[in-house]
């Protein structure tokens, strides 16, 4: 079977394995769009053992005949954006000419930057964790209707005027309430205006580009940043993060009508992992914690902070099948659980008076012969096997990927999805 409209999306806090499945599944498509977050994402790909990480540029930039977008719901960080885009051409990889930002993006201005850090200093051992990079306090003037957008750039003089009046409030803020170094206009141009002549061969109207290909019948793959569980909406709130990271925020993200999406995969590490604070029923903080976070390598491809491990939590994962529509899993990391005696799932939680979740786990018998890097459904163990049917059973959805190391070609294809 194959799909037109394809879409990735995080299930659990982010660090699913996203970017990798991304770079593999792009083979097959005309174009890759992020719709929501920003550069607080990290998505790793490897490919014949070269890394690459990636923030802000969809995962798809590795193929050269590739069309890469950054919808409207994504907030834009000018200097990480082009820093990102040189690195990329320094490896060699052409960007400007296959990439097409909206013209609608808000702009992470610094401001953002130093309320973000002001925020969650203030917060203390009541903070969420952020990556610090002004994601949170950029949608919130989006969602304030006062935010600057890329192309406001395109007017100097409105454009001074609006940040005015936003340094304004925004200085105040900072230095009579959390006691913060103001901001100067002269530092937003120089993180904004002054790349306007660099930008605007890649500003544009994503909707109708991505309009026109719909209606020649490419294929389009829509990138999901973050997780189903750090979902503003749906997700652990208050720590969670500012952007609807589900399914449902494509058409808002970039323009592309809910009716257009063919196949929703969902991406779910074979454990779960949480980088920052906030609750996490199934975190384990024992040597099976910390032998999956040394064999799985749990370090935030962004801040480089130690991720926090756990079980993989399916009662959550049922919840964001529903909230997602998710058409199938892609399982990723499987090899992580190689060499353990034991493995828990956990299928439901025991709440308290209180609303402490305590997990409720079923457990599988581990396996002894390595998955790592195994290539074919059929070579693995049977009780890594036992493992995914069992996740399947309880998701009501079929596992047709998975993924065995970080290489593109470490990786079982059950089912072509495009
Ligand atoms: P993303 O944010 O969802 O794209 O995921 P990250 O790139 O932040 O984190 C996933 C990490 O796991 C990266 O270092 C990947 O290279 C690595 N990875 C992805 N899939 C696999 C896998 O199947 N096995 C192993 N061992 N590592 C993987
Ligand atoms: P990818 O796309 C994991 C987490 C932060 C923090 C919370 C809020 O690589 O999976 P923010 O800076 O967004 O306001 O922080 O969200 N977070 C992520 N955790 N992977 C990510 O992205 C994340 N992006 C944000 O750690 O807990
Ligand atoms: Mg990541």
């Amino acid at each position: 079977m194959t799909n037109k409209n394809l879409v990735v999306i995080g299930t659990h806090w982010g660090d699913e394995g996203k970017g990798k499945i991304v770079d593999l599944l792009t083979e097959s498509v005309t174009a890759v769009v992020r719709f929501q977050g920003g550069h607080n994402a990290g998505h790793t790909l490897v490919v014949e053992g070269k890394k690459t990480v990636l923030h802000l540029i969809p995962s798809g930039i590795l193929h050269p005949k590739v069309r890469c977008f950054i919808g409207n719901g994504v907030v834009l960080s000018i200097p990480d954006l082009l820093k990102e885009i040189q690195e990329l051409e320094a490896a060699g990889v052409a960007v400007r000419d296959r990439l097409m930002i909206s013209l609608d993006c808000p702009i992470i201005m610094p401001y953002h930057v130093a309320l973000d850090q002001s925020v969650e200093q203030r917060r203390g051992n009541q903070k969420i964790g952020t990556t610090g990079r002004g994601i949170g306090p950029a949608y919130e003037d989006k969602v304030g209707r006062r935010g600057i957008r890329l192309r406001d750039l395109l007017d100097q003089e409105q454009l001074i005027f609006k940040l005015e009046a936003l340094l304004h409030q925004h200085n105040f803020m900072l230095e009579q309430y959390y006691g913060a170094a103001p901001v100067t206009l002269q530092a937003c141009l120089a993180a904004s205006y002054d790349f306007l002549a660099e930008l605007r061969p890649m500003m544009g109207d994503v909707l109708s580009t991505l309009a026109s290909y719909r209606k020649t019948g490419a294929s389009v793959l829509f990138e999901g940043a973050q997780g189903a569980l750090l979902d503003i909406d749906h997700g652990t709130y208050p720590f969670v993060t500012s952007s609807n990271t589900t399914a449902g925020a494509i058409s808002s993200g970039c323009g592309v009508g809910p009716r257009y999406l063919d196949y929703i995969l969902g991406i779910t590490k074979a454990y779960t992992t949480r980088v920052g604070e906030g609750p996490f029923p199934t975190e384990l903080k024992d040597d099976v914690g910390r032998h999956l976070a040394e064999k799985g390598h749990e370090f935030g491809a962004t801040t480089g902070r130690p991720r926090r491990c756990g079980w993989l939590d399916v009662h959550a994962l049922q919840r964001v099948v529903e909230m997602n529509s998710l058409t199938g899993l892609c399982i990723t990391k499987l090899d992580v659980l190689d060499g353990l005696k034991e493995i828990a799932l956990c299928t439901d939680y025991e709440v308290d008076a209180v609303g402490t979740s305590t997990p409720v786990y079923e457990m599988m018998p581990g396996w002894d012969t390595p998955t790592e890097s195994v290539k074919s459904f059929t070579e693995l163990p049977e009780n890594a096997r036992a493992y995914l049917a069992r996740i399947e059973a309880l998701c009501g959805i079929p596992i047709d990927i998975i993924s065995t190391g970080p290489d593109r070609s470490e990786t079982i294809i059950k089912r072509t999805l495009i």
